[in-house]
């Protein structure tokens, strides 16, 4: 370590001038995967809480995945910066994705609250879909948060982009990325329309579903 030995956590801009030894491109992908790692133990544990104080699961599954080098590369171009290390771990905040499936509404808010309560996540931004759907009729709960990943010669605070959603959430949000890809992105207006009826039907499917647990939970 040079400069920042006194910080001791280190940003990640900062982390790509620090680790001089190996290449910029794999310390960083070895952070990301480092930091996909922490998250996902923190949501088995938190899940393994609920189960053992309440045998309830809010989690149905979670899925992790890195960023490719290509669609890395694109979302940087398409947003007008060279493809550098620096503009990476920058401008890309979902490099590190993790997406958390819950049985009902209640459950997301309940695990973004847990998540950001612990003193060694910082949170850096929420997108809120569910209380503000995209036109698309997207909904799905945003977090843009930092891990510290220590390594042997310091610890660097590495993002992850957190999504949590509802079974009925992610199916919805399945097939119309499914649909978006094969057309482009060009979808026809119908079927814009078809999709944005089903995200209200998804909407009434999951406060019906989470009423029906709540009155069957007071019996
Ligand atoms: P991107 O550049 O697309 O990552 O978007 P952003 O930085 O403006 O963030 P946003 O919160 O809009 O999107 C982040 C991620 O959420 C995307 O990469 C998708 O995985 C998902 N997402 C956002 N909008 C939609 C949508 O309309 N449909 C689907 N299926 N997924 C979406
Ligand atoms: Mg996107």
């Amino acid at each position: 370590m040079s400069e920042n030995n006194d910080a001791h956590i280190n940003t990640m801009e900062n982390a790509i001038h620090i680790f001089e030894d190996a290449d910029s491109w794999s310390t960083v992908m070895l952070l990301y995967n480092s930091a996909l790692k922490k998250i996902n133990i923190k949501l088995e544990i938190l899940n393994d809480e609920f189960q053992h104080a309440h045998q309830y699961n809010p989690i149905e599954h979670v899925k992790t995945r890195l960023k490719s080098a290509e669609s890395i590369v694109r979302k940087l171009k398409r947003r007008g910066y060279e493809s550098t290390t620096e503009n990476m771990v920058k401008y890309v905040n979902d490099i590190a994705g993790v997406r958390v499936i819950c049985s009902f509404t209640s459950d997301i808010y309940r695990i973004a609250d847990m998540l950001a309560s612990q003193s060694d996540i910082h949170v850096l931004f929420i997108k809120d879909y569910i209380k503000n759907p995209k036109e698309s009729g997207y909904k799905s709960y945003h977090m843009i948060v930092t891990v510290p990943i220590y390594l042997s010669n310091g610890a660097v605070e590495t993002k992850v982009e957190i999504q949590i959603r509802t079974v009925a959430m992610d199916f919805w949000a399945t097939l119309e990325h499914k649909i978006n890809y094969k057309f482009f992105d060009n979808v026809p207006e119908h079927i814009k329309r078809d999709l944005r009826s089903c995200a209200e039907m998804v909407s009434d499917l999951d406060a019906k579903m989470m009423d029906l647990n709540e009155q069957v939970r007071s019996l």
